[in-house]
């Protein structure tokens, strides 16, 4: 059952994407395995407490952190913030089953990426950069991960030009 929603988050995660109207954001990439994973955070009201809205994210990384990630993005939805701080990836990933422990850091990965959101991480253009997040919040995905192998040495980005569709 649960290698089936492993499989089923893999093939086709939710919530994957960026979010234009986020109010929070967090960056975390691992220098071990050159992974990343970016989330974006949406609050709302509801019944005096603030709550998350929705949740969306980017992962350049294995398919499991995209596996958590998507679960982990669905759980959130209606929690306070405090609520959220208090779950450990194992609770984030616990639709999954235990993750094999060459896997656990993935599941990390992605609580690290909720907990710098958490933390005060702004969307891009509202001004500071994520307080928490090892490496700073950049316009997208693809430069902080840019970034990061200038940082580490241990990525190397290659960016093909868009096909053309012109006759
Ligand atoms: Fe690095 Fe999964 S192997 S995030």
């Amino acid at each position: 059952m649960q290698d089936k929603m492993l499989e089923q988050a893999m093939a086709n995660p939710t919530n994957l994407g960026e979010m234009p109207d986020a109010d929070a954001v967090g960056t975390v990439g691992s220098a071990d395995c050159g992974d990343m994973v970016r989330l974006w955070l949406k609050y709302r009201d509801e019944d005096g407490r603030r709550v998350i809205d929705k949740a969306s994210f980017q992962s350049f990384g294995c398919q499991t952190a995209i596996a958590v990630a998507s679960v982990a993005t669905e759980m959130i939805r209606g929690k306070t913030r405090e609520e959220v701080m208090a779950m450990s990836a194992q609770d984030l990933s616990a639709p999954l089953g235990a993750l094999p422990p060459m896997k656990i850091h993935c599941g990390q990965m992605v609580e690290g990426a909720l907990k710098a959101a958490l933390q005060g991480g702004s969307a891009p253009g509202n001004g500071e950069a994520s307080a928490a997040s090892p490496i700073q919040v950049a316009p997208s995905l693809a430069d902080a991960l840019r970034e990061a192998g200038k940082t580490t040495g241990k990525l190397r980005i290659v960016l093909e030009p868009p096909s053309s569709t012109a006759p």
